[in-house]
């Protein structure tokens, strides 16, 4: 079925308007109006002080669908609100779908991330491989796409699904731990891992509002490594010491759960569609997105 690219002239809003919503505004801003959804008062008031309509609606609030009436001229909407933080479903998006009442944007995307994969050693994963979530984040992840998936087929809706590895970009780099001389998982014990810069990820957002295409995408950079590489490299050319390498043993006793976490899977992501998109990664090699990261935060070094 062939479908309408989006009107332009109608109000996109994107539903988690956080690190990647913000620049996805500012840029969307530029072709039509946007409202930007956020949990927090502050938030909301933050963006609006940068020019970006917003309001605060918290999705976990069972009194969602009172008041608030999506905008009549909604056109499109990107999903970009985390999932609940328990459970193996995501009610804080089912409650966010119930507030759309009878609202039929001409597009949805959800950002997902390549978590409802799991872990395939380090095997290559495509938008047709089977999904085999490892872990509760990643079966509510997997439960979002499909209430997603579903609430706009019954509504004749395009969807699309972006399925995306760690998001980095300026003010999104390990420089913290770095300075702090924190370990990484030496690379032997770890495997390889995929990335995606943050202005990538927008940029393929406003693909997917502009083309008439559907269904689920991977995306990510053309480079997978480990995250000892990648931060070693972050390091380097920040002008930072690299860090020390640690064996898996010595990094259950120091790191984070939630890292450790990410670090028991691993998977080389590729895709089979973003053709469909028009869309390559600008930044395909991390050392040109690292060093236009840097650079926008003014911690670029001659190299
Ligand atoms: N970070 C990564 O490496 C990564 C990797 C893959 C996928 N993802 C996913 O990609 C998406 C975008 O990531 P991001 O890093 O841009 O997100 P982010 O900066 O953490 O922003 C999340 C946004 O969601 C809002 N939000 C959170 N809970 C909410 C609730 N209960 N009701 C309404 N709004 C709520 C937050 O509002 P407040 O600011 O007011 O709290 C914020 O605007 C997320 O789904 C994330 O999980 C991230």
């Amino acid at each position: 079925m062939e479908k309408a690219p989006s009107d332009r002239s109608g109000t996109c809003l994107i539903a988690g308007c956080g690190y990647t919503g913000v620049r996805l505004a500012r840029r969307r801003l530029s072709e039509g109006p946007v409202l930007a959804l956020v949990r927090r008062t502050a938030s909301a008031e933050d963006l609006t002080r940068q020019g970006i309509p917003a309001l605060a609606m918290d999705f976990d609030q069972a009194a969602l669908a009172g008041p608030w009436h999506p905008p009549s001229d909604l056109s499109t909407l990107v999903y970009l609100a985390p999932p609940s933080g328990a459970g193996t479903e995501d009610l804080r998006l089912a409650r966010f779908l119930g507030a759309l009442g009878s609202a039929r944007p001409e597009a949805f995307v959800y950002i997902s991330t390549t978590g409802v994969y799991g872990d395939t050693g380090g095997a290559p994963v495509d938008e047709d491989s089977p999904t085999a979530p490892r872990d509760d984040r990643s079966r509510r992840r997997l439960d979002a796409e499909r209430r997603v998936t579903r609430w706009c087929l019954d509504r004749a809706m395009r969807c699309v699904v972006f399925r995306v590895p760690a998001i980095y970009g300026p003010h999104r780099l390990p420089l913290d731990r770095l300075r702090c001389g924190e370990p990484v998982l030496r690379a032997e014990d770890s495997g390889p891992g995929n990335r995606i810069h943050v202005d990538d990820l927008v940029s393929a957002c406003l693909a997917a509002l502009e083309r008439p295409v559907a269904g689920v995408f991977n995306l990510t950079d053309g480079l997978p490594e480990s995250m000892a590489a990648f931060t070693a490299r972050v390091a380097s050319l920040a002008g930072l010491p690299a860090p020390p390498q640690i064996p898996w043993v010595e990094a259950q006793e120091v790191l984070s759960p939630g890292l450790l976490s990410f670090l028991r899977e691993s998977r080389r992501v590729t895709s089979r569609r973003t053709g469909e998109l028009g869309w390559t990664p600008w930044y395909a090699d991390p050392g040109a997105g690292i060093r236009a990261s840097l650079a926008e935060m003014g911690l670029a070094i001659p190299q």
